[in-house]
């Protein structure tokens, strides 16, 4: 009898442990990644290398911020939109794509700390003599969808607007106003920067209307994953303090903040 019990206790402490030794390790190897969505075609921010990496402000950041925190980051580029789907699906932990914190953002997704500042830029042909938002009544307006341009330009002239044309891409709306289809583009201030030196000397100009709200970016996580908002935050502040996003801002933006 004692003898039974003995086994019986024997083999109830190795299915045990047997379940915990699994858990454990399925634990510890979903905490090592932190998995990113990103849009990778919105330089400086993030965008794709030739062997299709990703990099830009962003991806250093956050794969910096993994490293403060002792985790793995892999960074996925999707559309900007999926994004968000990726995390509300739990596809993705996190989003890293200049994402601006809004308040109707921040119904589904948390906001960490903002990381960085910006505000939306018009960039015109040269010869153009648009000097704010207003004056681009009745003008052809390119943004990329879904984003906080869109959401200006809706603003102003109203959510059907027919001068209004969204793209997936960013890229893709720089090249109309390139070739002439758009009048305009309204997006991130230090992407039109960035695409105005890429288009050349003389060709483009930036309008800034001081009109605009500045923009504040963040990353987000699923609403309510406090454990994910608070590892990033974390990781966040050290690379504050200890000078690496200091590196990496230096690296693209020059020592100007
Ligand atoms: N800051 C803008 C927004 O949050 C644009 C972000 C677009 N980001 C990107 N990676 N394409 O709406």
């Amino acid at each position: 009898m004692k003898k039974r019990l003995v086994l019986l206790g024997i083999a109830a402490l190795a299915v045990s442990v047997m379940l915990t030794g699994c858990g454990g390790k399925q634990q510890a190897k979903a905490d090592k990644v932190i998995q990113i969505g990103t849009n990778a075609e919105f330089p400086p921010f993030e965008f794709q290398e030739g062997n299709g990496e990703i990099s830009g402000f962003d991806a250093e950041l956050i794969r910096e911020i993994g490293k403060a925190v002792g985790m793995d980051v892999q960074i996925t580029h999707m559309g900007f939109d999926a994004i968000f789907e990726g995390i509300d699906r739990g596809k993705v932990d996190a989003g890293v794509a200049a994402i601006t914190i809004t308040e109707d953002r921040k119904k589904t997704v948390d906001f960490t700390e903002p990381y960085f500042d910006a505000k939306q830029y018009i960039l015109v042909p040269e010869q153009s003599n648009i000097k704010s938002l207003k004056e681009l009544k009745g003008k052809k307006i390119g943004v990329q969808s879904a984003t906080t341009g869109e959401a200006i330009v809706q603003e102003a002239f109203g959510k059907t607007y027919e001068g209004l044309k969204g793209y997936d891409e960013t890229p893709s709306a720089i090249n109309d106003l390139q070739i002439g289809r758009l009048d305009a583009v309204v997006v991130d201030s230090a992407v039109v920067v960035e695409f105005k030196k890429k288009l050349g000397d003389g060709k483009f100009k930036i309008v800034e209307d001081p009109a605009l709200p500045v923009e504040q970016y963040g990353i987000a996580v699923k609403k309510g994953n406090g454990e994910m908002l608070k590892k990033l935050n974390e990781g966040l502040k050290k690379v504050k303090e200890n000078g690496t996003y200091d590196k990496i801002h230096n690296k693209y933006f020059g020592n100007n903040k």
